[in-house]
């Protein structure tokens, strides 16, 4: 490109696609999926309704619905040289490894499924399904259990929830996830969805697409953050102490994670909302510690630098208060965000034109080549 061009640090305000699926209004703080206002679908659906929303651009029908739900519960077991591949992993891996090495073997396990093309939904089905299974057998695992029996009576976030902890949840604890997992499944042109288009884009398959996703996800700069969040309340130690530690951090440049985005400009529609769930989540178990440290914290950060929380910030604390380990909160994060992807990725397989920006060279154009034994040692 040449040098008069002006580059778009980290694509910022650049618009890459045309999409029917989510819109941000930065400004306004609101979040629709479909066109259906994010508190709406946080209050009244499901993460399985909302998945068929993302996929299919409408929403389902009550025999579409039970469809859809037994089909994913089908979908959960993995197949046995899965299992066996998840069982030799080191088991101090990091699970976003974990997940990113399962997709990616599932995808020659099952290649029918992850052939690319516009029908391509039956691997998005399968991978959605698939996900918190890879997660129950990594964690189970690593804490020296033998792997749980499946249990098709549990809805999508009841399982996981099940998977990682062994136990049934408590109603406000599964409608929590639930919430959770409503809030985090799309995000338009989110660096991880990028990552899956760009892929797709080049018309290579369905999983390729996700595992490119979940390495993108794994960053603290994107779904890294909420368990970072977790880690500065342990710093504190107490509400006492949010103020000093927060304000030094501050004080030394350094980011405190959870707050700012790039799209909104006040605070995220799915922050509130699950500050709320925090709350009730915390009341219902007698422990509003991080509610209040996380308040304190709100109220400093913002006072400070004019920031507002972003969803991270509240979703790691929901997750410690379930009995979810610090780091299986990203993951938690990829279970709900696979729908995103591959419907991102469907959309992409419609209307395919290969993403290929271009970089402004700033380098050297006038170098002679020197031969290696005259360049000295
Ligand atoms: N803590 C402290 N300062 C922050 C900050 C944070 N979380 N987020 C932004 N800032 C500051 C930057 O230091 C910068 O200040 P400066 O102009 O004095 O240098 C200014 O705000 C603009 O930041 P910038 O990084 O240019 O904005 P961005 O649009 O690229 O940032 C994020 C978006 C999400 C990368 C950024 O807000 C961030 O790093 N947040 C923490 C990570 C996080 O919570 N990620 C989850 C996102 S859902």
């Amino acid at each position: 490109m040449a040098s008069n061009e002006v580059v778009q640090r980290g694509l910022q305000d650049i618009v890459a696609v045309e999409s029917h699926i989510t819109f941000i209004d930065g400004k306004g703080g609101r979040l629709l999926y479909e066109g259906y206002d994010i508190r709406e679908l946080a209050d009244r659906s499901t993460f399985e309704e909302v998945a068929y929303l993302l996929w299919y651009g409408r929403l389902p029908t009550r025999s579409q619905l039970d469809d859809l739900r037994q089909r994913l519960v089908s979908l959960r077991p993995l197949p046995e040289p899965l299992a066996k591949l998840i069982d030799t992993l080191p088991t101090d891996s990091n699970p976003m490894d974990v997940l990113r090495t399962a997709v990616s073997a599932l995808a020659m396990l099952e290649p029918s499924e992850a052939q690319p093309g516009p029908n391509s939904i039956g691997g998005a089905l399968r991978l959605t399904a698939a996900l918190p299974s890879m997660i129950g057998r990594f964690q189970r695992r690593r804490v020296g259990l033998a792997p749980l029996k499946d249990r098709p009576d549990l809805s999508h976030a009841e399982n996981l929830l099940y998977q990682i902890t062994g136990k049934e949840g408590t109603e406000i604890e599964n409608r929590a996830l639930d919430v959770a997992l409503i809030l985090h499944a799309d995000h338009e042109l989110n660096a991880s969805t990028f990552a899956a288009r760009v892929t797709a884009s080049t018309l290579s398959d369905l999983y390729s697409a996700v595992t490119s996703a979940i390495g993108t996800l794994k960053g603290p700069l994107h779904g890294g953050a909420n368990e970072r969040a977790v880690e500065l309340l342990l710093e504190c130690g107490d509400l006492g102490r949010v103020e000093e530690v927060v304000t030094a951090k501050l004080a030394r440049h350094e980011r405190v994670m959870g707050f700012g985005h790039r799209v909104y400009k006040v605070e995220d529609p799915r922050a509130t909302i699950l500050r709320a769930w925090l709350h009730t989540v915390g009341e219902s178990a007698g422990n509003l510690k991080s509610y209040d440290m996380l308040e304190k914290e709100r109220e400093v950060v913002h006072r400070e630098k004019g920031l507002y929380p972003n969803v991270d910030l509240y979703s790691g604390s929901v997750y410690a208060l379930l009995g979810v380990p610090k780091d299986l909160f990203t993951p938690i994060f990829a279970v709900s965000r696979v729908t995103g992807w591959t419907a991102h990725v469907l959309e992409e397989y419609r209307d395919l034109r290969l993403i290929r920006p271009s970089a402004l060279y700033v380098g050297p154009t006038d170098l002679t080549y020197v031969p290696i034994d005259q360049r000295g040692s």
